[in-house]
C-alpha cells in the first residue's frame, strides 16, 4: 500500500529525474560499500523506473535482477530504461507489502528512497525478510530531511526544509533514514550495521549537491503548496537561494543519509 499523495508524482519529468538520482549516487552511494557477487539474485523493492537496477546491473556484471514497483507506469519506463542501459532485469507489479515470491527466492534484497513512502515499512520489511535465504542480505537507503543544512541559511531556505519534514511526514517518514536501523530489528533482521553518512558538501562539490537538492524539492513543491501554513512564493525564494548557495563565500550544504544493511 501507497501513503496517499506520492509527493512527486508520476510524470515523465519525474521519471528523468530518478534516473539523474541514480546517476548521482552511483559512485558513492550505490556502489561503494556494497560488495555482490556474480550469480546472486538481488530484489529491489519499489524499483520505480529501474533507474538504481541499471546502476547496480552495470556496476556488478553477472548478477540477476528483478524489481518491483506498484506503479504500472514506473515499470513502463523502467523496460526502455534497462534496455537502453543495455541491463537485464525481470520487473513485475506488485505491491511490497505482498511480494509475488516464495520464500527463500533471494540472496539479496535493496530499497531506496522508498520505505519513506509506505505506511507500513515494518511489515514491508517483514516480507522482505520472508523472501531472503537464511543468511541473505538487505540493503536499505533513506534520508533524515530533518538533518538537512544549509550555511549560510536563509529564512526562505528554512522554511523550505520545513516544508519538506512536513511534506514526508504527512506523506510517508521524513526521518525514515533515522528509524531504519530500528525497523529493521522489529523486522527480524539480524546483525543490522546502522551504516550512518553524515555528508557535508563545499567547494567544488557544492555546486553539483545545491543542484541536486534543489531538483528533489522542486519535484515535490506543488504537494508541499497544498500543506496548510506554507507560502508558495517563499518556497520559491527558498529554492532560489539554495540554487544560489555556491555563489556565498564559506557556504555548505549537509544531511544524512542511512545506507543500512542486515542479515535474514
Ligand atoms: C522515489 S521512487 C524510488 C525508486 C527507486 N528505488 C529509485 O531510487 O530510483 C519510489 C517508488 O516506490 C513505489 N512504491 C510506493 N509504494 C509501493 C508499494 N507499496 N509497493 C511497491 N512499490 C511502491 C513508487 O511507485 C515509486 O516508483
Amino acid at each position: 500500500m501507497t501513503m496517499p499523495g506520492y509527493v512527486h508524482g508520476y510524470g515523465t519529468p519525474e521519471q528523468e529525474r530518478l534516473v539523474e538520482q541514480a546517476e548521482h549516487w552511483r559512485h558513492r552511494l550505490i556502489r561503494d560499500g556494497t560488495q555482490l557477487a556474480p550469480g546472486t539474485r538481488l530484489l529491489e523493492v519499489g524499483c520505480g523506473v529501474g533507474a538504481v537496477l541499471a546502476v547496480l546491473g552495470q556496476e556488478f556484471p553477472g548478477i540477476q535482477l528483478v524489481g518491483v514497483d506498484i506503479e504500472p507506469k514506473q515499470l513502463e519506463f523502467a523496460r526502455g530504461h534497462l534496455e537502453r542501459a543495455g541491463v537485464e532485469a525481470s520487473l513485475f507489479e506488485a505491491d511490497a507489502l505482498a511480494l509475488p515470491f516464495g520464500d527463500e527466492s533471494f540472496d539479496h534484497v535493496w530499497m531506496m528512497w522508498f520505505l519513506e513512502h509506505v505506511a507500513e515499512p515494518v511489515a514491508v520489511l517483514r516480507d522482505a525478510h520472508r523472501v531472503l535465504v537464511p543468511g541473505g542480505a538487505i540493503t536499505a537507503i533513506e534520508v533524515d530531511y530533518s538533518t538537512c543544512r544549509a550555511e549560510p541559511s536563509t529564512p526562505a531556505i528554512e522554511a523550505l526544509i520545513r516544508a519538506m519534514v512536513a511534506g514526508m511526514a504527512a506523506s510517508g517518514w521524513s526521518d525514515a533514514g533515522t528509524r531504519l536501523p530500528g525497523w529493521l530489528h522489529e523486522a527480524g533482521f539480524r546483525d543490522v550495521d546502522e551504516g550512518e553518512r553524515p555528508y557535508w558538501w563545499q567547494d567544488d562539490d557544492l555546486a553539483v549537491q545545491a543542484r541536486y537538492a534543489s531538483d528533489v524539492l522542486e519535484s515535490a513543491l506543488d504537494a508541499l503548496t497544498q500543506l496548510p501554513g506554507t507560502d508558495d512564493a517563499e518556497l520559491r525564494a527558498g529554492l532560489r537561494d539554495l540554487r544560489a548557495l555556491v555563489d556565498q563565500p564559506g557556504a555548505g550544504l549537509g544531511w544524512v543519509v542511512h545506507k543500512s544493511t542486515a542479515l535474514r
